[in-house]
């Protein structure tokens, strides 16, 4: 009882923190409601009123110890977060924000950020899927937890600032490049869902697919992957018309080999990102972001990076925008 005062009382004091800006933010800044759920049983879940299988595997949310235990990837990108699982030491690391969650599973004690919790149920490996207990987790991230007994289901919410009043101007820039369109899709839905402006990056020597083709070692990018000196590729443009006026950009690219793709570096090389939030993203078939935000990070010397965010080369628009509004532009915006 006291840890859910606790929990209440953190969940209160962090909310009046992120609406304690001034009148003039408060009064163009609405909310929207983040809504997910879940019933015991049922391998679909909804986000924001649309339907989505928890997964491929058709894995669903168990009671264990009266604790729900969930499948957690979907629940947590769906969330705007991201899962590490490291089979090894059998931990699951959960991020969202700031915030860390440190899981292992058959254990009791969980850590969110330093601090130690223990569990009244502890994680588990269900059918090949980690299943956790979503309590915790959902309510560590600051998220609303609701359970209805008669139907089974689990309903997780959270207010979240409406970003379109104060990021309208062309305060917040998408930036991207994309060989076959994927990232430029995504680039797209980061646009719709911050109300954004978009830069496309276009190589002067423009990929073509015989020079995408990584299972041909003479292609193009095989020769620019084995030398780096052969990665300074020359873009159309990468002067922003009134770059200045930006607080946020996001800059994505697809991964390849492991790192952004080198057609963005020269942009980060000629831009000057002092006092800008940069937000990286990428897509990828299979691969994490790695180091790739920071490589770039350092290639720029400027700008607060942020981590960013790995989508997988299908991504929904519902995926995208569940990210997008978990960021809180407005507040970074107004900083
Ligand atoms: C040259 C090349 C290298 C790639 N390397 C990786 C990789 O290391 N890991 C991965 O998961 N996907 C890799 N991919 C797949 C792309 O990251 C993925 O298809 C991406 O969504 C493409 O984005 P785009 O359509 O915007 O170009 C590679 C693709 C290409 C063309």
């Amino acid at each position: 009882m006291k840890k859910l005062i606790l929990i209440l009382l953190t969940f209160v004091l962090a909310m009046s923190f992120m609406t304690g800006c001034s009148a003039a933010e408060q009064s163009t800044e609405t909310t929207e409601k983040f809504v997910l759920t879940m019933q015991i049983g049922n391998p679909v879940m909804t986000v924001n009123g649309e339907e989505k299988n928890i997964d491929d595997n058709g894995t669903i949310p168990v009671v264990e110890s009266g604790r729900t235990l969930v499948p957690i990837r979907a629940i947590i990108e769906a969330m705007g977060g991201d899962v590490k699982w490291d089979g090894e030491t059998n931990t699951a690391v959960l991020t969202l924000g700031d915030d860390i969650i440190t899981l292992v599973i058959g254990s009791e004690t969980a850590f969110l950020n330093e601090e130690k919790h223990t569990l009244d149920v502890e994680p588990k490996i269900i059918n090949d899927r980690t299943m956790l207990p979503i309590r915790f987790i959902a309510e560590s991230f600051k998220f609303s937890v609701d359970w209805d007994e008669k139907t089974e289901t689990i309903t997780i919410t959270k207010d979240i600032a409406d970003n379109s009043e104060t990021t309208k101007g062309g305060k917040t820039l998408v930036v991207y490049y994309s060989a076959s369109g994927n990232t430029e899709k995504v680039a797209n839905y980061i646009k719709d869902a911050a109300n954004a402006d978009i830069f496309e990056l276009v190589p002067v020597d423009k990929y073509t697919d015989d020079d995408l083709d990584w299972t041909d070692e003479s292609s193009r990018v095989n020769d620019e992957h084995d030398d780096e000196s052969k990665r300074d590729i020359k873009l159309e443009s990468t002067t922003v018309p009134n770059w200045s006026e930006y607080d946020t950009v996001f800059i994505g690219y697809p991964i390849w080999w492991g790192i952004a793709a080198w057609p963005v570096n020269n942009f980060v090389k000629d831009n000057d990102f002092s006092g800008k939030t940069v937000i990286p993203f990428c897509t990828s078939a299979s691969s994490g972001m790695g180091e790739s935000g920071k490589l770039l990070s350092n290639m720029a010397g400027t700008g607060d990076w942020q981590d960013g965010m790995r989508f997988r080369s299908g991504a929904s628009e519902s995926d995208v925008k569940s990210w997008v509004d978990t960021l809180n532009l407005a507040a970074s915006n107004n900083k």
